[in-house]
């Protein structure tokens, strides 16, 4: 079933010149940061989105004005708002959809964001192969230093804000929020032992708030419509319109801006039109390659954060992938495994190794020399990388080789029997 909602956060996006300021202007551009930044102090502005109940975007879910509050006052040091724009999760397209489309409500959610927490030098951590992104974004940064946006004197106020726009060197791990910092800081991405977290020891040993794209462009809009526009939209514990990626075998594949809580039989479905040459689901990847995967039958299924924990799962960055009945479920976690195990950092033994047997054994299970043992071994394995590591890069494989081999037992077990993908073989008898 459809839903009745008007879409806010890309609302724009079929105009050309979205990513203008003059564009954005025209629009209501900016009234958000100076209304903020006139008329209410830094406090309000952590309690109002603490009252929204807005929920981190870049996987995790974290209450948002929460985590503001967490910066401690008066240390005498210098605090940092880092915008997350990394996203490197296979499956996840919307921060760039976002950067390309409305750079300046990216703009205007950090001002705010960094005003509240006392921020006064902001850095976006862009994903190097975003060049368009990064280009565009840059010059949207220019642009509202000229215009007066940022720099001194924030829209004719006492207070300044300066951007740096860093990008990045082309590595999932530094996605992650500390590895991101240590980055950030010329070192090797390497994530760091949480506690201390970044909002009380971050970028240069200093107060640091990392948020994601979509999350700080939300925050503008959550000023611009009110809180009860937003709690109206979505369910009581996860409100809120959300940017939801639909990929893989759907035939209408893209990026839907939909409520929190949308059930993922009508994403695919109705939204997405079902599977492309109408075959059947075999399985839904609900959030990211990390996420998990869910059967045909479980699609009913609410896409909010506490629905998809019951399962064991999570809701990720909502980036939904279609896998149809043709598809190998042990050559798709042989994909998914070969990914994390490439883009481990290698710091932990647990997710440097175990990525790296999981890897091995799915491939030859794969190939046709799989034993009987294997399976348990790679269950057992993936059990030991959970909670063992520094981040959970570890868990965002062991999450997906639970589910895969929990739903798809019987095929992983087809292909130890028969020595060889059934797949493959059915594919090579034909020719
Ligand atoms: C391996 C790994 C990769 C991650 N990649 C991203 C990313 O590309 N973008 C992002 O916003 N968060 C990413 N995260 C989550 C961040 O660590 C962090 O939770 C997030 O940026 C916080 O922002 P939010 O509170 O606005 O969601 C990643 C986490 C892990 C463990």
């Amino acid at each position: 079933m459809k839903v009745n909602y008007k879409p806010v956060l890309t609302r724009f996006f079929s105009d050309p010149n979205s990513h203008r300021l003059n564009f954005y202007l025209q629009n209501g551009g900016y009234k958000q940061a100076k209304r903020v930044l006139t008329e209410m102090k830094p406090e309000e502005v952590i309690d109002f989105i603490k009252k929204s109940n807005l929920r981190g975007r870049g996987g995790a879910g974290f209450s948002t004005g929460m985590k503001w509050s967490f910066i401690p006052k008066n240390l005498g040091k210098d605090i940092y708002l880092v915008c997350n724009a990394d996203e490197s999760e296979p499956g996840t397209f919307k921060d760039r959809i976002l950067i390309e489309n409305d750079p300046h409500a990216l703009i205007e959610g950090i001002i705010i964001a960094s005003y509240a927490i006392g921020a006064k030098k902001s850095f976006i951590y862009i994903r190097g192969e975003f060049v368009e992104q990064y280009k565009i974004l840059n010059n949207a940064i220019q642009e509202s230093y000229v215009s007066g946006y940022l720099g001194k004197n924030v829209c004719g106020t006492n207070y300044s804000l300066d951007i740096i726009l860093h990008r990045g060197a082309g590595a999932y791990i530094c996605g992650e929020e500390t590895a991101l910092l240590s980055s950030l800081e010329g070192k090797r991405g390497y994530p760091r032992i949480k506690p201390p977290f970044p909002a009380i020891k971050g970028l240069y040993e200093s107060p640091t708030i990392v948020n994601n794209v979509e999350t700080l462009v939300t925050v503008k809009h959550i000023f611009e419509n009110g809180i009860e526009w937003f709690t109206s939209i979505g369910t009581p514990k996860s409100p809120g319109p959300k940017l939801y990626c639909l990929s893989g075998h759907v035939k209408k594949p893209g990026l839907y801006e939909l409520p929190l809580g949308m059930q993922l039989k009508d994403l695919v479905f109705d939204y997405g039109g079902g599977v492309k040459n109408d075959l059947r689901v075999k399985g839904v990847i609900p959030g990211g390659s990390s996420s998990g995967v869910l059967k045909d039958d479980e699609l009913d299924i609410i896409m909010d954060f506490e629905s998809l924990m019951a399962k064991g799962m999570i809701l990720g960055t909502a980036s939904v992938i279609v896998l149809n009945e043709n598809v190998c479920m042990v050559d798709a976690l042989w994909n998914i495994a070969r990914f994390y195990h490439h883009e481990s950092c290698g710091q932990c033994t647990p997710c440097r190794e175990g990525s790296g047997w999981i890897e091995k054994l799915l491939e030859r299970i794969e190939r046709g020399h799989g034993t009987k043992d294997d399976l348990k071994i790679m269950s057992e394995i993936a059990k030991n990388m959970v909670g063992r590591t520094i981040c959970v890069l570890a868990d965002a494989l062991a999450i997906p080789v639970e589910h895969f081999v929990k739903r798809y037992f019987n095929e992983f077990e087809a292909h130890i029997l028969h020595k060889g993908c059934p797949n493959r073989q059915l594919a090579a008898s034909n020719t």
